[in-house]
């Protein structure tokens, strides 16, 4: 044990549990939420999508997050060293770090991607706060997300201005970085959201809405849509990308995982419900296209702020909001490759954070001529981007979070994953225990056999 705090300490913890809390929620809470969930949701239907992507939250968001969490504080390393340090402590056999090795891989990936869009976001501060929006319509509103993605240089100078910010606050190290800008976020985006919710519930169809949201047709929904409600319950907790094991990694002992948990769930979940009830009012008061793709918030609520008193201020403000909502999953995405090269390769952290600020820079040019350079070249019906964001949130990251509950459930033993996870109640424990060991990898498996035609 003392060893373990010698190493916690050089490394790094959470001065409090608060502050894991903020840090991942922060994580969870980003694009995914504001920009993803609306528009996903827009293209697969509506409410049944919601019911299954919620049912996925529930039996295998949760159980896997907690699982995570623990796998982290337990490590105490990237996500690759902290499987295959239990792994040996389990006696078995350290390919299992595959599990963490595959979490950081793919984070690196998302956030080649994800930065792109923050700079989407980034771009419409001046673009809303210059009044351009003031009085348009849906078409005027389009043109003008058009006229961004048609621009590779825009769409550079804000990807860029996303990464150095992001690398610049992860080279910082984790207190001094993130602390800071976390504390007042939440609560702001939240106050906000909130308030666009109550001018779409004024203003636009708010009951087409809430219908389209929360009534499931099920005839609907498509193999493929379960799977994409599936590997959304994956990105929107930041799961199996390393984020949340590499998180875990700097919680001091002590501190509840399974309510921390099921806070951040709840948390990330209701921003997700609130983007949804501001975004559809707007979209059938607006006569737009649901299903109209990653634009959609873009298009929609620039429609909004075009109209509402202060229109221009607020949207601005929103759009603010919505970058350092991304700035702090985009850190979560970027640390666990960054913790794996400072301890698996001794880099300095300076050093880790140009090499990988550097890759993603390189990598993040694929995503943005998706848009208009390339957007000719695609593969099964898909650009650049709608590929790296298809196989990483749908299949790697699903892959990587079965390796992981397989890992938890079947090869650490049940007395050290009692006693790392720390939930006192017994019955608690054994029913989050048979969830990971039989209902969430049997719920993943479904899923992709189902997708493959097999049942
Ligand atoms: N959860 C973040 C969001 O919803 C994205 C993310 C994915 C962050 C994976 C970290 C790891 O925007
Ligand atoms: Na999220």
């Amino acid at each position: 044990a003392s060893v373990r705090t010698q190493q916690s300490a050089a490394r790094g913890l959470w001065s409090s549990r608060w502050v894991f809390f903020l840090a991942a929620t922060g994580s969870a809470v980003g694009l995914g939420n504001i920009w993803k969930f609306p528009y996903i949701t827009g293209e697969n239907g509506g409410g049944a999508f919601v019911l299954v992507y919620l049912g996925c939250i529930l039996l295998i968001g949760i159980p896997l997050l907690m699982a995570e969490v623990m796998i982290g504080r337990r490590g105490r390393q990237n996500p690759d060293g902290a499987v295959a340090r239990l792994a040996r402590e389990a006696g078995a056999n350290t390919k299992w770090r595959i599990a963490g090795w595959l979490g950081g891989l793919t984070g690196f990936l998302i956030l080649s991607f994800y930065l792109v869009v923050a700079g989407w976001a980034l771009s419409y501060i001046p673009t809303t706060l210059s009044g351009t929006f003031s009085g348009v319509g849906g078409d005027a509103s389009g043109e003008v997300f058009n006229g961004l993605l048609a621009s590779p240089m825009r769409l550079i100078v804000c990807g860029t201005l996303v990464l150095a910010a992001t690398m610049l606050i992860v080279g910082f190290g984790v207190r001094g970085g993130l602390e800071r800008s976390l504390r007042f976020l939440m609560p702001g985006l939240f106050v906000l959201l909130l308030g666009l919710v109550g001018y779409a519930a004024v203003t636009g169809e708010f009951l087409q809405a809430l219908e389209f949201l929360f009534v499931p047709d099920f005839s609907a929904l498509t193999a493929t849509s379960v799977l994409i409600a599936l590997g959304h319950a994956f990105f929107t907790l930041s799961l199996g990308a390393g984020a949340m094991m590499v998180y875990g990694s700097y919680l001091p002992e002590g501190t509840s995982i399974a309510k921390t948990s099921v806070l951040v769930a709840l948390a990330d979940t209701v921003v997700a419900l609130l983007a949804g009830m501001a975004i559809f009012p707007l979209v059938f008061g607006n006569g737009l296209e649901p299903g109209a793709g990653p634009g959609l918030i873009f298009v929609t609520l620039p429609i909004a702020f075009g109209q509402m008193p202060l229109g221009q201020v607020v949207g601005g403000l929103f759009f603010v909001m919505l970058v350092i909502a991304a700035l702090t999953s985009a850190i979560s995405l970027s640390e666990p490759s960054i913790a794996w090269m400072t301890e698996r390769f001794g880099l300095s952290r300076l050093k880790a954070v140009l090499v990988s600020g550097g890759l993603l820079w390189v990598l993040s040019l694929g995503s943005v001529f998706s848009f208009n350079l390339w957007a000719d070249y695609q593969l099964f019906g898909k650009t650049f981007f709608d590929s790296l964001d298809y196989l990483t949130t749908n299949w790697l990251m699903p892959l990587g979070g079965l390796m992981t509950v397989l890992f938890t459930g079947w090869v650490m033993k049940e007395q050290t994953v009692r006693d790392a996870i720390g939930i006192r109640h017994g019955g608690l424990f054994r029913a989050w225990w048979l969830l990971l060991r039989f209902g969430t990898p049997l719920a993943i498996v479904l899923v992709f056999l189902n997708l493959s035609g097999l049942i």
